[in-house]
């Protein structure tokens, strides 16, 4: 509040807004990869996981197309729209204050023109409150990741295992495990960076061709199954906290089982409401004096 007396405990000599985390800015990451500091990146995909993000402190927070999957229930990340991409990131925005927040553009939402890309990109800004878009793979996509950092957009690329393009890939497997693929990703990195890009993804790529890529950059570098020798790591919220029931990539680590959790109490509150055991507790109920009580079956009786 404007003018307000500051206020600090006797054991907390540094004023609360000066303790506080920063916004996180394209010049902090850039200056956390000169520093060696790791980056921290998580996907979410609504409010509360944009929460859990904010207050575990990461500094990036991707509303991935992989939300298709995890939380839409599509069996791959091609079906979603944009429409439903900018619900979840909008959801995002609205439970994050700190980390900076990227958008995903979704497959067939930017890669007809330049212009088609630019304006996707526009709408993650302008209505879904994203700081930064990310597009998939090399190739064309250069161009337009160019074409959207020209019109005051920032980009992050991603090359390696392109899910958007899993299937030209092969399937969902490592890439870059030849020289003529590795040095093919190398190319299409240099090239997102030529083109403005501020940061990358690799994913599913040899450790030792990452940590090669990594020394070429002058961009962060973020590693998703691309081993440690990355400027940061990225994981899906759900196959950290174990939550999702489906395929989960041998390099994603979980960290907490959370699903058998959440099947468990579920199950106990049906058993309970089938048992009649829930809710009886005068903490979940609410009461009523006994003589207003009495007075409103007397009011019904009248008006019967
Ligand atoms: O969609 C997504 O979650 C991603 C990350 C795996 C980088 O692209």
């Amino acid at each position: 509040m404007a003018g307000a007396p500051m206020s600090t405990t006797p054991h907390s000599p540094v004023p609360p807004f000066l303790s506080a985390p920063l916004p996180m800015t394209l010049p902090r990451l850039a200056e956390k990869r000169r520093l060696h500091e790791p980056i921290v990146m998580v996907t979410a995909y609504d409010y509360p996981s944009a929460q859990v993000a904010q207050e575990a402190g990461v500094d990036v927070v991707l509303v991935g197309d992989s939300g298709a999957m995890t939380v839409l229930g599509y069996p791959s990340t091609l079906p979603v729209t944009t429409e439903e991409m900018l619900m979840l990131a909008a959801a995002v925005r609205r439970g994050l204050q700190t980390p900076l927040l990227v958008g995903d553009l979704p497959f067939g939402s930017y890669e007809a023109s330049d212009e088609q890309a630019v304006s996707t990109a526009q709408r993650f800004i302008k209505e879904a409150g994203c700081d930064a878009v990310k597009l998939e793979r090399g190739g064309t996509s250069v161009e337009r990741a160019g074409a959207i950092v020209q019109s005051g957009i920032p980009v992050m690329g991603h090359v390696g295992l392109t899910p958007q393009s899993a299937t030209a890939l092969g399937g969902y497997r490592a890439q870059g495990r030849t020289a003529e693929r590795a040095l093919a990703f190398a190319r299409d990195a240099l090239a997102l960076q030529q083109a403005g890009c501020f940061s990358i993804v690799f994913e599913a790529i040899p450790a030792a061709v990452a940590q090669v890529l990594v020394e070429r950059l002058d961009i962060p570098a973020i590693g998703i199954g691309a081993g440690a020798g990355t400027d940061g790591q990225v994981l899906v919220f759900h196959d950290l906290l174990g939550i999702y029931d489906g395929h989960t990539p041998r390099f994603a680590k979980r960290y907490a089982e959370l699903r058998p959790a959440m099947v468990a109490a579920v199950a106990q509150y049906a058993a309970e409401v089938r048992g009649g055991s829930f809710p009886i507790e005068p903490e979940h109920t609410y009461s009523i004096d006994a003589d207003e009580l009495e007075r409103f079956r007397q009011g019904l009786g009248a008006s019967a």
